[in-house]
């Protein structure tokens, strides 16, 4: 495991808290989140006691070298994981503690996902891998509008095969965005992109963040781009080493790799 600069410094347990945005208006709260991964005989910490608010809106981006416990503190806001331990809430909801069916809820009513890995099925075009998911959802917009807000109007009828990269990637947010989702987590989501479609990629998951006021936490190994964020959360070692506030954010266009 890759051990960084920030694993050294000693954590004020305050920090996080004083940093959020308050307990009323947190769309996420964590009190000592730990997750231990057992694999055999062998337990492997993945989060040790993260505290952390976020606020309904906020626009965070999650550092961290590999194996820190970014997905794995993602996975279990997102209720697609839950912990070993210690307490996560959105909203009022209890999420750690809460049945399988009870987090396939959540995650159909609340949550939008974006992977590193597109996802789509090949054999449907953007509109209708779009329109897989607005047909289970309870106040969907219509694929349509959600493929022109990531500016895709004129790319409907495309299967993946016949869009680029950032193109496969927006049809995904256009997926996660189309049920109008409280919250959008986004693991890695311009991993595979080059510079260029990478931004279109965060412009439009920003114009969903600010336009239809999902709060969005984004996972990254790209260091340029939370020059976006609100406010950068750094993990290290399974533990919030520190959270950091812009003063001034940029935009996706101010900001390349
Ligand atoms: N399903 C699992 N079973 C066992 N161990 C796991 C599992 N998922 C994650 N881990 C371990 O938990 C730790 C945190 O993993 P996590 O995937 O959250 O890291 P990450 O910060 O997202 O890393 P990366 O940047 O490489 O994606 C790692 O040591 C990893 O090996
Ligand atoms: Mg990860």
């Amino acid at each position: 495991m890759d051990a960084s600069a920030t694993a050294a410094e000693p954590i004020p347990p305050e920090v996080p808290r004083e940093a959020g945005a308050g307990a009323a208006g947190a769309v996420f709260v964590a009190r000592g989140l730990t997750k231990t991964y057992r694999v055999g005989e062998l337990e492997v910490p993945a989060l040790r006691q993260v505290d952390l608010e976020i606020g309904a809106g906020e626009f965070i981006v999650i550092l961290g070298p590999s194996g820190s416990g970014k997905s794995t503190l993602l996975n279990i806001l997102g209720g697609l994981d839950t912990p070993s331990s210690g307490e996560a809430l959105f909203r009022d909801h209890v999420l750690s503690g809460a049945t399988e069916a009870e987090l396939t809820r959540y995650r159909r009513e609340h949550v939008g996902f974006v992977f590193q890995a597109y996802n789509l099925i090949p054999s449907l075009t953007a509109r209708e891998n779009v329109a897989l998911v607005t047909e289970i959802a309870a106040d969907p917009m219509r694929p349509e509008e959600a493929l022109a807000r990531v500016g895709l109007a004129d790319r409907m009828d495309h299967f993946p095969a016949q869009l680029s990269g950032g193109e496969q990637q927006r049809v995904a947010i256009a997926r996660a965005i189309a049920k109008r989702p409280d919250v959008l987590l986004c693991d890695e989501p311009t991993g595979a992109l080059d510079c260029k479609t990478g931004i279109t990629v965060l412009r439009a998951i920003l114009d969903s963040n600010r336009q239809l006021g999902a709060t969005a936490i984004i996972i990254t190994h790209n260091a340029a781009i939370a020059a976006m964020a609100d406010r950068v959360l750094y993990l290290a070692d399974g533990l919030v080493a520190r959270i950091e506030r812009n003063a001034q954010r940029r935009e996706p266009e101010e900001i390349a790799w």
